[in-house]
């Protein structure tokens, strides 16, 4: 995937953005049953047939890091078996003990875009929403339901979605390399729900996906009764 991380590179050296959740960096086996080890997705990802996937969304409590570094909590749709990915999230960042969030949406491979008017505190329950009307346009909403806020944005772009994909992700992002990636302790994401022409499914099934550098795994995921849980190890 080095011509993705290639293209990212570039944007966001162009809008000086901190942020740039990419396609996974994994020989992905289509194999639902495998764990497939990445060096920047943790989660569950569920893989069907093109223009499968319309809508993808779920909860998490913002959890507080620690260590040092960022870690970009989200959900998507493609990025596993298709080039461009519609997504939303949050990023949880410390540095020098000092904590802070931001949360963005893009439409891979197109910049990404930060939220303004939104802010989070550690514990707030958040909901994260990406809606393909066509696979050039889409919707993304962020909740802060603790306080009853929410911001949303209308997107589009030149990359078709295939609709292959729908996740639900903790990454260790990439801004001139991949980030330093802080002990997020653990993300459960709740009321998960992905929608498809024929209905709607939850991460039942999905393929579990975690980060491993250079041979160490740093994070376990695991799905169960709905929700998908990625432990920092
Ligand atoms: C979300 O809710 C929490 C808890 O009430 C609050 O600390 C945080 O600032 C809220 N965010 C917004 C955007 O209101
Ligand atoms: C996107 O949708 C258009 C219109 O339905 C279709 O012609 C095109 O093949 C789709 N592209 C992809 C990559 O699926
Ligand atoms: C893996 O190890 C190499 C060589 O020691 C190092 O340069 C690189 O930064 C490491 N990668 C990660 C992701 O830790």
């Amino acid at each position: 995937m080095a011509s993705f991380l290639a293209t990212i590179l570039l944007a966001s050296a162009a809008v000086a953005t901190p942020l740039a959740a990419i396609p996974v960096d994994a020989a992905a086996p289509s194999d639902a049953t495998y764990e497939v080890l990445s060096s920047n997705w943790a989660g569950a990802v569920l893989r069907k047939d093109a223009d499968t996937f319309k809508a993808v969304t779920g909860s998490f409590k913002v959890p507080k890091p620690t260590g040092s570094g960022s870690a970009a909590i989200w959900v998507g749709i493609d990025g596993a078996d298709c080039g461009v990915i519609l997504q939303t999230g949050v990023d949880a960042t410390i540095k020098n003990g000092q904590v802070s969030y931001s949360s963005w949406y893009e439409w891979f491979p197109d910049p990404s875009h930060v939220f303004t008017g939104i802010e989070f505190s550690a514990g707030d329950e958040v909901t994260l929403t990406a809606t393909a009307h066509s696979n050039t346009t889409g919707t993304v909403t962020i909740e802060n339901k603790t306080k009853n806020k929410k911001v949303s944005s209308d997107v589009s772009s030149s990359h078709a979605l295939c609709q292959k994909d729908a996740e639900w992700i903790v990454e260790d992002y990439s801004s001139g390399g991949l980030v330093q990636f802080d002990n997020f302790g653990t993300v459960t994401f709740t009321n998960n729900v992905a929608t498809t022409a024929s209905g709607t499914v939850g991460p039942a099934g999905a393929q579990i996906w975690d980060i491993s550098h250079n041979g160490t795994q740093l994070t376990h995921s695991s799905v169960s009764n709905g929700n998908v849980i990625i432990k920092h190890s």
